[in-house]
């Protein structure tokens, strides 16, 4: 067996039995049912019906309509985008399992919780900072930003004082060493002499997506002849694009609106709090990166960009909506006028008008097409052609076909040109390939299957959890025809004969980083069967698995006896296969030879 994590399987199995999946994932979504089936609204993909089934005998989920499915530690994984060993780390914490990991991967969590450990020490000096005498001008400067106290508390605002000795200082006194300061961010080393990295700035904790604290964004209040903002540098813990601001709190309340609006800074998050909007995020910073829009993706069906009203927001606004469409997804978009940053904005014009705007948002197409009119003129033929090249491209990246015709007709009619001639431009719709995004799990296929491989897969299905039937296999069976499900078999095979049980919640854990395997076991797992069988059914697999033998065989010794010349070789292939033949004609099998 593979040994995939620095945990032994044991440990794993043991922290995976000490809860039911049915609790913990009840802590995520509403689950309905009772007994052993319960069901609900998958969250890994946008769905309003209950296609996920999460079954408390097996201490499985199943997405019948993406196909998601694995054991709670997976759920875990993949519902709040951390590593699986930091999925099974929560849930040992939660029924307080000690975990002794080994070697490489305990240093990291140790580096990890050390990293940890001196970010929350920082976030409290300077959280506690802004009420020394010195605090009284930052609060005053947070004050007339009209920061309420509120936000303060909400976002972890803070203050890194003149004295740029304090936070080393502190650390030093916990027993920090400088090199770990030095290279968590927290401090600068200039001719042998420690320094904190922030001095006189308000500081604004940026956290990671479980929600603990992992960087800063440090701002200037009382001049303003430095850079605006200073960032933490990224670390080993730290990559600002692989990062939304808000996002560990933002999004409970993005899923139960089943919207997420997204901003450029993070001011504007805490403008949009202020006034009771709490289901947004920020990209901090320029372009929004691949893995942002993938977390987004996953936080609400609804995407809003809501970007600065001036034209670099306007062209991010542009540019993310083609990515976000290249990922499946038509964002909808607001534009601010007055080149206002949503802070402004609702400083500017106040609550209700921003309600009204994320009440009535463009959908992409409108806004791209309104955004590449700009500073246009159609009675420039240079200009209209200019325009229709650009929406050509954009008509080529639609794959709704209605949508795709509509817009056409749409910009037909306002350049004054022939949707014929239009049309004649375009890309073939068969041929536009969508991007697929890492995160979507492949929606199942119905698989062309013949009745032995149907056999091969709910025997399977049925060795996942039952011991009795592994032996069954161990005795009467031995080999699958099919490549896949004969390695399936062997790892449980493998798996029981190490642990003595079998229990598919657990064997999974094995399964994780061989994305053949665990298709493969994805695949079986979606058969639609009674969790209990009937030994008659089984005898009639193993039946069936065995006549596959048979036909395979004589295929393999057909193909084999084309090859040979010595006409006595030949011939005793000939009997051979005659011999199968024969013993399948007595199972009544001819016709399907
Ligand atoms: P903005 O310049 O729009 O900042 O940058 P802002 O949100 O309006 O801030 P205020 O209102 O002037 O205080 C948007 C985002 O880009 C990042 C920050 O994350 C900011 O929220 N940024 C900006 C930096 O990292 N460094 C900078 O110097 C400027
Ligand atoms: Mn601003």
């Amino acid at each position: 067996m593979k040994e995939n994590y620095a945990l032994s399987t044991e440990k794993l199995n043991e922290i995976r039995a000490s809860v039911d999946i049915v609790d913990v994932i009840s802590e995520y979504l509403p689950l309905t049912g009772r007994g052993q089936n319960f069901f609900g609204v998958c969250p890994f993909h946008d769905d309003h019906s209950p296609s996920m089934s999460v079954n408390r005998e097996r201490q499985i989920y199943k997405c019948f309509s993406c196909g998601a499915g694995g054991n709670v530690f997976t759920f875990i994984r993949d519902y709040e985008n951390i590593s699986f060993l930091q999925a099974v780390q929560k849930v040992a914490t939660k029924t307080g399992i000690l975990l002794h990991l080994a070697n490489g991967s305990e240093q990291t969590i140790q580096k990890r919780s050390q990293y940890h450990e001196m970010y929350a020490i920082a976030c409290k000096l300077y959280t506690n900072n802004l009420y020394t005498e010195e605090g009284l001008e930052a609060i005053d400067y947070l004050e007339r930003r009209q920061i309420t106290k509120e936000a303060r508390k909400e976002f972890e605002i803070g203050l890194s004082l003149k004295n740029s000795h304090l936070l080393t200082g502190l650390l030093t006194k916990k027993g920090f060493t400088k090199e770990e300061m030095v290279q968590n961010g927290l401090a600068l080393s200039k001719e042998g002499e420690l320094r904190d990295s922030y001095f006189n700035r308000i500081m604004f904790p940026l956290f990671d997506l479980m929600g603990k604290p992992v960087g800063f964004s440090a701002r200037i209040y009382r001049s303003n002849d430095a850079s605006k903002y200073v960032n933490t540098k990224e670390t080993e813990f730290f990559k600002k694009g692989e990062l939304l601001y808000h996002y560990h709190k933002a999004k409970n309340i993005a899923r139960m609106k089943e919207q997420v609006i997204l901003v450029e800074g993070f001011m504007d998050v805490i403008r949009l709090f202020t006034v009771g909007i709490e289901n947004v995020v920020a990209s901090m910073g320029t372009a929004v990166t691949k893995e942002q829009l993938i977390l987004l993706k996953k936080m609400g069906k609804e995407i809003i960009l809501l970007f600065d009203g001036d034209e670099a927001g306007r062209h991010a606004a542009y540019k993310t909506s083609s990515d976000l469409m290249k990922m499946g997804v038509y964002p909808k978009i607001i534009v601010l006028e007055d080149d206002l940053d949503p802070d402004e904005y609702i400083l500017k014009y106040g609550k209700e008008k921003i309600e009204y705007k994320i009440a009535h948002p463009m959908n992409t197409i409108d806004f791209k097409l309104e955004y590449l009119k700009e500073n246009k003129n159609f009675s420039s033929p240079l200009d209209k052609a200019n325009y229709i090249s650009s929406v050509i491209e954009e008509l080529n990246q639609i794959t709704d076909p209605i949508l795709r015709e509509t817009t056409l007709l749409k910009i037909s009619e306002e350049t004054a040109l022939d949707a014929s001639i239009i049309r004649s431009q375009l890309v073939d719709l068969k041929d536009v390939v969508r991007e697929e995004t890492v995160s979507t799990p492949k929606p199942i296929k119905s698989l062309k299957m013949n009745r032995y491989q149907e056999a091969e897969r709910r025997l399977i299905f049925y060795m996942l959890n039952h011991a009795e039937v592994i032996d069954l296999y161990k005795q009467k069976v031995k080999f699958l025809s099919t490549e896949k499900y004969r390695l399936l078999a062997k790892e449980i095979n493998y798996f029981y004969e190490e642990h003595g049980y079998m229990k598919e919640a657990d064997f999974i854990n094995v399964l994780l980083e061989d994305t053949d395997l665990l298709n493969t076991f994805h695949e079986i797992t979606s058969l639609s069967l009674k969790d209990t069988y009937k030994k008659e059914e089984m005898e009639e697999y193993i039946d069936t698995i065995y006549e596959y033998k048979i036909v395979k065989q004589i295929d393999y010794l057909k193909s084999e006896q084309k090859k040979i010349i010595d006409q006595e070789k030949k011939k005793a292939l000939g009997d051979e296969i005659l011999e199968l033949q024969i013993e399948l004609q007595k199972r009544k099998v001819w016709e399907e030879l």
